[in-house]
């Protein structure tokens, strides 16, 4: 699915956004939630930007730094290395001010004074509907999903969700041997906000003994006796993975669980991995996602092509225009529950 050969032929034909021949001016920023993999993403901008012959400008700290004018100038050499790194050296934020007309009618007029042509929003659904209202006002934008949520339903995978999700393979495995050291349960909470795609991949592959997520509804009392019945099966732990956007989370959960502890008779412990999914270095699929969406966001623009997002759908890179952006969930296949549950016994 990631493989160099799905890069589309790169024509470095000096051709500017509107088709037209002459100097273009490209900006790129983060925003929302910081994603392994937006760093890739910036340096192919960057570098496959320059190779054209145009000069790119990065934006720091999200829409934040648009609004404040917080540019800098960026050519190949400042995006050395990087490719490696988590997080966003551009630094980013949640930007409330962008939600207004105010703060949109400032980002506008950042990005026509500065005379850029095209503006490249990588970033979540907050974030792409944040680059949607830039767009509606007549700055040229596409935007690039990224976020650990994979929460986007027009695309199968957001940059960055499959780091976390190693990320939270690796937490779930080594916490699976110390609960089976002292026969515990471990309550694993994963982000994803109202999304449970991570919470149940993370719970398939890490071989849960149940999976909690915002999608299915969980009967703690039922929950505690699939726990005392994998027990009674022979097993010597229990790993429950909750999505933090589950209306019982891992606090709600272990709050049912003390106050019945002597009647469910188990010990429990919770770890909560938060943002340490967020923070790992990329691994290959993001570095390649990352890298694969910044070169198409140049070769769109170079099309003439804006006013759209771009992701990942059956493997190949695909648009979809900012007014049909779905903004709701992705929806899961919540029969993966049942097999993760039966693949548990
Ligand atoms: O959207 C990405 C995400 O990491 C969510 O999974 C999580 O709910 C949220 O961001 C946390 O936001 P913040 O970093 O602002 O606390």
């Amino acid at each position: 699915m990631l493989t160099p050969s799905s890069f589309s032929g790169v024509n470095c034909d000096g051709l500017t956004i509107d088709g037209t021949a002459g100097m273009t001016h490209i900006a790129v920023l983060t925003s929302g939630g910081d994603a392994p993999g937006m760093n890739a993403t910036v340096r192919a901008v960057v570098r496959m930007g320059v190779a054209r012959g145009w000069v790119v400008q990065g934006v720091r700290n999200g829409f934040a730094g648009l609004i404040e004018g917080d540019f800098i100038p960026l050519g190949p050499r400042d995006v050395g290395g990087i490719i490696a790194q988590g997080g966003t050296f551009l630094g980013t934020r949640r930007c409330e001010a962008l939600k207004t007309p105010a703060g949109q009618a400032t980002a506008l007029l950042a990005l026509r004074t500065r005379g850029i042509d095209g503006l490249i929003v990588i970033g979540g659904n907050g974030s792409q509907r944040g680059a949607a209202a830039l767009s509606h006002g007549g700055a040229k934008v596409i935007g690039l999903a990224s976020t650990i949520d994979n929460d986007l339903p027009d695309f199968e995978i957001t940059l960055g969700t499959t780091t976390a999700l190693e990320v939270a393979l690796e937490a779930i495995d080594r916490l699976r041997v110390t609960a089976s050291s002292l026969q515990r349960v471990f309550l694993v909470e994963v982000m994803g906000r109202n999304c449970g795609f991570l919470a149940l991949m993370a719970g398939v592959a890490g071989g849960a003994e149940a999976i909690v997520i915002p999608e299915s509804s969980t009967d703690p009392e039922t929950l505690g006796e699939e726990i005392r019945a994998a027990y009674r099966r022979g097993k010597s732990h229990a790993i429950v993975v909750v999505a933090e956007g589950a209306r019982l989370n891992a606090e709600h959960l272990a709050g049912y669980f003390t106050e019945h502890a002597e009647r469910l008779g188990f010990e429990l412990r919770i770890t909560k991995l938060g943002h340490t999914q967020r923070g790992a270095a990329p691994g290959l699929v993001d570095r390649m996602l990352g890298t694969r969406l910044g070169v198409a966001a140049i070769e769109h623009f170079a099309a003439g092509q804006h006013g759209k997002v771009l992701g990942i759908l059956n493997g190949q890179i695909t648009s979809v225009g900012y007014p049909a952006l779905r903004t709701d969930n992705r929806p899961l296949d919540v029969h993966l529950l049942e097999v993760a549950h039966i693949l548990a016994r």
